[in-house]
């Protein structure tokens, strides 16, 4: 139907005769001339019909706003003056001589042009229309350069591209499953799989010696900016290869990547950190290293003060109590404090005290802050060498349990670097390793897996069931500005082992078998040493993009309720249906209680 793409036209193509496809972006009326803005997946171009053509001249005069059209003409230069720089095919334009029209269109519920602000409502359920527009055609290319990029490079370094099933058995990844009744089965059900996690170990058990696949994965979880109900891994699992060997070949790949698409550099070998020390400088396992501010301990000094919201966490073993400097921060005024008061609240902390420093040649006298009175002169005197305080600065305080802190105060880091422009530089990777394999719950009194429970731990057997609280796993993070990319793992290769950890996080033998006697059995078989990793592909691409949010790099993403206005999925199901599936609802549908 066509001869070329709408966008792919410039000056080479002058005096050519083409024929085009598209939709009508743009129609304007200049008094006996009509320009068309004609639209295809390549891009823009101008189309001007003049009365000469007098049939088409008709026709052009009543088509609207994404009509579809076919249009023939011949490519000329713009005339003098009418060169549109911001525009691929703004040095020329088609001459119209034919124009056909394909299909006509309702008026738009929302206008193409990419600088409108929409509501998201609204793009979701119009979708197809929404994906029309340029800023979201060039994030569905990126993205299909990003797997691309990412399958070539696998493909080339020896991994195989293998499937796996969708309709499974739970697999643990921290939250809830999405499950599926099974007719034939009555009072069973699937779960579709949080990852491929244990399909990719039985595969590595069957001899596949690199495996990659390109998923989707599903999980019933609190969603956010960067998390979706069903979202894409690039998946990765290796033999034989140790947790520096696989960092390295995933880094020079997410280098490559980098280069490729956006040609951005990620430096020579990522910066490598440990849990703790992140932890420790930053409160969050995700730091962003963009952003200057640190959290520095000042419990030591605040364990004798009389102040009892420092003073009770110094002393407590497991509280907290830090210090971050915001260089310049005298500036913020009460109101804003106020305001990030509110903000570390919803992180649970009680308070956000602070100082700020005047005049440091005046000792207290020079430290403005009703917190001043609670400590003797020489405990502030020590803070603030601690903190390398200077004039105009102001300190942060934060005292609590150490997970309050670490969350109020590591968020507090990000909003200021964010709000205050604090960044200093485009781009900083990290890898997070040794991490703690466990975490205590106090709720449900018991150890949870910081990763999945068929990460190794980086000691023996004897050791992890002496002290499974200062147990390291022998997991690794990338963490890009902020944003957990990727996470992976060696993983446990042996029946003792697994059994182990299992019996830590609480799982009984009985249970252990029902659940995963198919791993322990495929253990005992001669399970060679694995590991690998799964990179969040829709992060990846949001932050090669610049996009807000995942759902703005997803086709057809689901709302932050976890629904899709287009298809009005979830949607309720006929009786028959669920006859046949040996269901019956506890509220049947109309009668929801809305409240559970
Ligand atoms: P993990 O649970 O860390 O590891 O997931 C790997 C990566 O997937 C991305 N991700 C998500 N992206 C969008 N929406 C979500 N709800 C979501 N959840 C996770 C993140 C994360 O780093 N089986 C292990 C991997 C392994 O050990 O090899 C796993 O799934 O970018
Ligand atoms: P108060 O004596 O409770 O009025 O608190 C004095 C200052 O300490 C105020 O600026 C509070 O915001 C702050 N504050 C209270 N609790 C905490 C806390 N847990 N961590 C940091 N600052 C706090």
């Amino acid at each position: 139907m066509r001869s070329h793409k709408c966008g792919e036209l410039n000056t080479q193509h002058l005096g050519q005769t083409v024929a085009l496809c598209g939709w009508v972006h743009r129609r304007r009326d200049h008094g006996g001339v009509i320009f068309i803005d004609l639209r295809d997946r390549a891009g823009l171009v101008q189309v001007v019909f003049d009365p000469d053509a007098a049939e088409s001249f008709a026709i052009a005069e009543h088509v609207r706003s994404e009509y579809v059209l076919r249009i023939e003409g011949i490519v000329r230069d713009r005339p003098e003056g009418t060169h549109n720089p911001n525009m691929s095919t703004g040095q020329i334009e088609v001459l119209g001589k034919h124009i056909e029209v394909l299909n006509e269109a309702e008026t738009p519920p929302f206008p193409l042009e990419s600088d409108i602000e929409v509501n998201e409502e609204t793009r979701l359920r119009f979708r197809y229309i929404d994906l029309r527009r340029t800023a979201m055609q060039q994030k569905m290319k990126v993205r299909r350069d990003v797997t691309r990029n990412l399958r070539q490079y696998l493909d080339d370094h020896e991994f195989f591209e293998i499937e796996t099933p969708y309709l499974t058995k739970a697999t643990p990844e921290g939250a809830r499953d999405y499950i599926v009744p099974s007719r034939t089965h009555q009072n069973s059900f699937f779960a579709l799989p949080q990852s491929p996690q244990l399909y990719k170990q039985l595969l590595m058990i069957a001899g596949m010696d690199r495996y990659y696949q390109v998923v989707r994965c599903f999980r019933d979880e609190d969603l956010r900016a960067d998390r979706q109900p069903e979202f894409t891994q690039l998946d990765i699992e290796t033999s034989f290869m140790n947790e520096q060997e696989i960092m390295a070949v995933m880094e020079e790949m997410i280098r490559r990547l980098f280069k490729d698409i956006i040609d951005v550099d990620l430096g020579d070998k990522f910066p490598v950190m440990s849990y703790a020390e992140a932890m420790r400088r930053y409160g969050s396992d995700r730091p962003d290293l963009r952003i200057p501010l640190e959290l520095v301990d000042i419990a030591e000094e605040m364990k004798n003060v009389d102040f009892k919201v420092f003073s009770g966490p110094a002393n407590d073993p497991n509280g907290r109590v830090v210090a971050m400097k915001l260089p310049e921060g005298g500036d913020l005024s009460r109101s804003v404090i106020d305001e990030l008061t509110k903000f570390v609240g919803i992180y649970g902390a009680k308070g956000l005290a602070y100082i700020k420093v005047n005049d440091l040649a005046a000792g207290v006298d020079g430290l403005q802050s009703p917190i001043v009175k609670f400590a003797p002169a020489e405990v502030w005197a020590k803070v603030m060498a601690k903190v390398d305080a200077q004039n105009g600065d102001l300190i942060f305080f934060g005292a609590d349990k150490a997970h309050v802190v670490n969350e109020a105060m590591g968020a507090l880091r990000v909003k200021l670097g964010l709000d205050r422009n604090l960044l200093t530089g485009p781009w900083k990777p990290l890898w997070v390793v040794d991490f703690p394999m466990f975490a205590w719950d106090d709720k449900a009194q018991r150890y949870t897996a910081i990763h999945h429970p068929f990460t190794a731990p980086s000691c023996s057997v004897e050791e992890l069931v002496a002290s499974p609280g200062t147990a390291l796993s022998r997991a690794y993070d990338l963490v890009l500005n902020g944003t957990e990319v990727g996470g992976g793992s060696i993983r446990i290769n042996r029946t003792a082992m697994q059994q182990t950890v299992f019996d830590i996080l609480g799982i009984g033998h009985e249970e252990a078998r029902e659940k995963f006697g198919f791993l322990l059995d495929a253990l005992k078989y001669g399970a060679p040493p694995h590991g690998g990793i799964a990179f969040g592909l829709d992060r990846l691409v949001m932050l090669m993009t610049g996009a807000g949010s995942i759902r703005d790099v997803i086709a057809f993403p689901k709302t932050q309720t976890a629904a899709c206005p287009l298809f009005n999925a979830p949607a309720v199901v006929s009786e028959e249906q669920l006859k046949e599936l040996g269901i019956r609802l506890r509220k049947p549908a109309g009668k929801e209680d809305k409240q559970d």
